[in-house]
């Protein structure tokens, strides 16, 4: 059995194109990631390896197949090396059918290469950057993200042209990456989540800046006099780029990086031009364009009410869910299915109805893949009143139905306001009736069928009491 060891597309490339001249069968090559990866997949031994002869095969592949082959090469299978190389072994010996979805390994290609854009499409939509100092040393931006594939570098890339010169990092448990307002750079993966991003301080960005720097690219005399990269501005430099120079000259890092980035997969440096700067943030004077609290920054957008202009009942909820982030209306989700029973059963028509939430931006925490809502912190609430206070000023509702604490508290100005005090129990303030009830979302996490049907009544009745509060245009049939 013979052992290969690529750590990227190209070595794997390169080392393929060698064994099919030698005519190496994919039996007989054990592939490997690294030195320590175990041989999985090792069992014949290997037979001699043929001398490249001028009849050897040369191997030519379409660019589409290169194509496939290099976006699978992202996809995290203990064996991608050996399938794609069994690949190009059947595509050499005439078999066209190896890139056929009718075929067995064609199919995996296929399934393999759609993982992996997939994977590029929702990293491209669901990396949210936050914000940091950059007097400690950080970058501008700085993301986290779980990909499922290895798509880190060409993710980067698509965020090098759209963000200009600001300076960046996305995280990855297994890597990350630099933008320092003019190249990119590979970087050890030293953040183990997202919360590290808030605690990491000066110490770990000098870590980054290190694992970064790169000698063979050096220029002493140009860095001694001045500091290139806006990434490094901030950074202490007095004491660690001497340090960094003298080690370089020393010949400590022969390989022009540290040990840890020159053994990562992947291009080491990727130069990209930046194209467009960072868009300004000014003061918000749309929804859209709010910046009061920091939940904007990562949620998909801004979720503003929906409803005729002047409804009689407007219903609060708390803040949009998964579904709405992504969609930009109320109640499109699960907790808005059980409103809209909750409506049909107390005769309410949802088009009559103005909806909107105590807070507009989604606030989550990541569990695996999915996007888990969390409560909003009073300060947000505080945050998102003016909003709130917009649109009551502006429907003029006769009714307001809040739905759960949150909405009561944002929508009586009081973050003490508990639903205890007031469920279901009308009253009025600044001139217009409010009703309290459970959130549906209550209803689905009840724990119990009882329960459930308890807290989906209180809704009901409170939509149905909203009714008599005014005269019949806002009931259905
Ligand atoms: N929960 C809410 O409070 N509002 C929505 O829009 C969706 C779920």
């Amino acid at each position: 059995m013979m052992r290969k060891v690529v750590r990227s597309f190209d070595e794997w490339r390169d080392a393929a194109r060698e064994l099919v001249a030698r005519r190496m069968a994919p039996e007989f090559v054990a592939w490997a990631s690294s030195e320590e990866e175990g041989d999985l997949f090792s069992a014949a031994p290997a037979p001699p390896l043929a001398t490249p002869s001028p009849a050897a095969p040369v191997l030519r592949l379409p660019r589409e197949l290169m194509e496939m082959l290099a976006s699978a090469a992202c996809f995290s299978a203990v064996d991608r090396w050996a399938f794609l190389y069994k690949i190009i072994w059947r595509w050499q010996l005439g078999e066209r059918d190896v890139v056929s979805a009718a075929d067995q390994d064609g199919a995996r290609l296929y399934a393999m290469v759609k993982a992996v854009r997939r994977e590029e499409h929702d990293m491209h939509a669901y990396v949210r950057f936050r914000e940091r100092k950059e007097e400690d040393g950080a970058p501008r931006f700085v993301a986290w993200f779980e990909p499922t594939h290895e798509v880190l570098p060409q993710v980067a890339r698509h965020f090098a042209r759209r963000m200009g010169n600001a300076t960046w990092m996305i995280a990855t448990p297994a890597a990350a990456v630099l933008w320092d307002g003019e190249h990119l750079h590979d970087a050890p993966s030293l953040l183990r989540s997202a919360a590290d991003i808030e605690d990491a301080g000066e110490a770990l960005w000098l870590t980054y800046y290190r694992s970064i720097f790169n000698p063979a690219r050096l220029n002493a005399d140009l860095l001694r006099s001045h500091i290139p990269s806006r990434f490094w501005k901030n950074l202490p430099e007095g004491a660690i780029v001497p340090a960094m120079i003298s080690a370089a000259a020393n010949g400590e890092r022969r390989t022009g990086q540290t040990a840890t980035v020159g053994r990562r997969d992947g291009a080491t440096t990727i130069m990209v031009t930046a194209e467009r700067a960072q868009p300004q943030r000014d003061e918000p004077d749309t929804l859209d364009q709010c910046r009061r609290c920091e939940l904007w920054r990562n949620a998909t957008q801004a979720v503003p009410g929906v409803g005729p202009k002047h409804a009689r009942i407007m219903l609060v909820g708390e803040q949009p869910g998964d579904q709405e982030d992504l969609q930009g209306l109320p109640f499109v989700g699960p907790a808005g299915a059980v409103l809209d029973r909750a409506l049909t059963a107390a005769g309410v028509v949802r088009d009559q109805v103005y909806l909107t939430n105590a807070v507009k931006h989604f606030k989550w925490e990541l569990r695996g893949k999915r996007r888990l809502h969390k409560t909003p912190a009073q300060r947000e609430i505080s945050a998102c009143h003016a909003w709130l206070e917009e649109e009551l000023a502006r429907v003029k509702p006769e009714v307001v139905v809040v739905l759960g604490a949150t909405a009561l508290k944002s929508v009586l100005n009081n973050g003490s306001a508990t639903m205890s005090a007031v469920l279901d129990a009308p009253f009025e303030h600044e001139g217009r009736w409010v009703i309290a009830v459970y959130h549906p979302s209550y209803v689905l996490r009840a724990p119990d069928e009882e329960s459930r049907q308890q807290a989906y009544e209180v809704i009901v009745a409170g939509l149905r009491r909203a009714l008599t509060f005014i005269p019949a245009p806002a009931r259905s049939g």
